[in-house]
């Protein structure tokens, strides 16, 4: 699966026409002159993952405040009541589809049914929708500069490059129907294999891939807190005994995090001295928090807001009949997708306040501040 960079300064995202109404577009399946009516379905996985529910109604928000018809539908983690919520915004004459998939192989004949009947305009979100080319656009974040991040911040946390160690480290993958998880994965292993390898890192469960296409053993299923609970509690009973302890987690986004800091915590673990580093990803409002208690190190930042407005931005061109901007492609398995790529940020103790904080990301009330 390959990434091409195309030099198109995502920034400068052309403003539309005023107006949403008379557009022009030149999507597949629009005319020249680009008469897409501005009737968005929009698909998300679920409520139960904090991140996805304020990408839904930020979204939501800023479409209807352009007057278009927004249809917002979230899926309970299911992919058959995905697709059946895709089938009835098509029947319901959505005309453009924004699709954040459960399961990014499963969804060719909802949207060949999409182009078929409405030739509506597909733009894949977050997550990328594998093998079809009834897709037209796909925005995301760098999503292995996640990983990378998740892994550059343990070698230097830990001191890894001035020899320290061993350390014991458990490592775990986000789950195996995700086009997302992999990269995450593949982003930190790369950084953090070679110390595996040469023994500064240990990983005393041995659920320690030997490559990165080996990422979806250790894939917990639908990002689940109680089964990262249930795998870290049975990972502590089976491998660590007497003084043994665990150092550091690679968890690769919250909801795991926060499923792997119960499991520590029941195992008599405490914030201070012995206690492991621990990574995360979404900046979910709990693992800020825990990130200011000590009981999480960092989490890495992917603004939905951002996210929203790539994608809002995106519409406005493909109702407005111009050219949508991208900066990269993702290569699908069926051809390479014009991509809207955003950067994330590393959040520590130390710049919570600024960039969760101060950019209007979570309230202080909320953090309990
Ligand atoms: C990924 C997404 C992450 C995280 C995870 C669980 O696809 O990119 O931000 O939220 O799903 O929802």
């Amino acid at each position: 699966m390959s990434i091409t960079k195309k030099v198109l300064a995502l920034g400068a995202v052309g403003l539309m026409a005023a107006g949403l109404a008379a557009c022009s577009s030149d999507a597949e399946g629009a005319t020249e002159g680009g008469d897409v009516e501005c009737n968005v379905g929009i698909s998300m996985p679920t409520r139960s993952l904090e991140r996805w529910i304020n990408d839904g109604e930020q979204l939501e928000a800023l479409l209807k405040d352009e007057g278009c018809t927004v249809d917002l539908q979230y899926a309970d983690n299911k992919t058959s009541e995905q697709i059946s919520q895709i089938q009835n915004q098509i029947a319901g004459g959505a005309k453009i589809l924004v699709v954040a998939p459960i399961d990014g192989e499963v969804l060719s004949p909802v949207l060949s049914e999409a182009k078929k009947t409405q030739d509506a305009v597909v733009i894949s979100y977050d997550r990328l929708i594998n093998g079809t080319e009834d897709i037209d656009y796909y925005a995301t974040f760098d999503n292995a500069k996640v990983g990378k991040m998740q892994g550059e911040f343990i070698v230097d946390q830990l001191g890894l490059d001035d020899g320290e160690g061993p350390f014991n480290l458990e490592p775990f993958a986000g789950s195996p129907d995700d086009n997302n998880a992999k990269f995450f994965f593949s982003g930190a292993w790369d950084v953090l294999l070679p110390y595996v390898e040469n023994g500064q890192l240990v990983v005393p469960s041995g659920k320690s891939p030997k490559s990165n296409d080996e990422w979806a053993s250790i894939g917990i299923q639908g990002w689940a807190s109680d089964k990262a609970q249930a795998e870290m509690d049975n990972r502590l009973t089976s491998f660590y005994s007497g003084d043994e302890k665990v150092d550091v987690v690679l968890s690769p986004n919250d909801s795991l995090a926060i499923g792997i800091e119960a499991s520590l915590k029941s195992a008599g673990y405490a914030p201070g001295e012995d206690y492991p580093l621990i990574t995360g990803q979404d900046a979910d409002k709990a693992n800020v928090k825990a990130i200011l208690d000590g009981e999480q190190a960092m989490t890495v930042l992917k603004d939905t807001r951002k996210l929203g407005e790539a994608v809002f931005e995106m519409i406005k061109q493909i109702v407005a009949g111009d050219e949508v901007e991208t900066n990269v492609t993702y290569d699908n398995t069926k051809f390479d997708v014009p991509t809207a790529q955003l950067d994330p940020v590393v959040v520590t103790k130390d710049n919570v306040q600024e960039e969760i904080i101060d950019s209007g990301f979570i309230d202080a009330s909320e953090l309990g501040l």
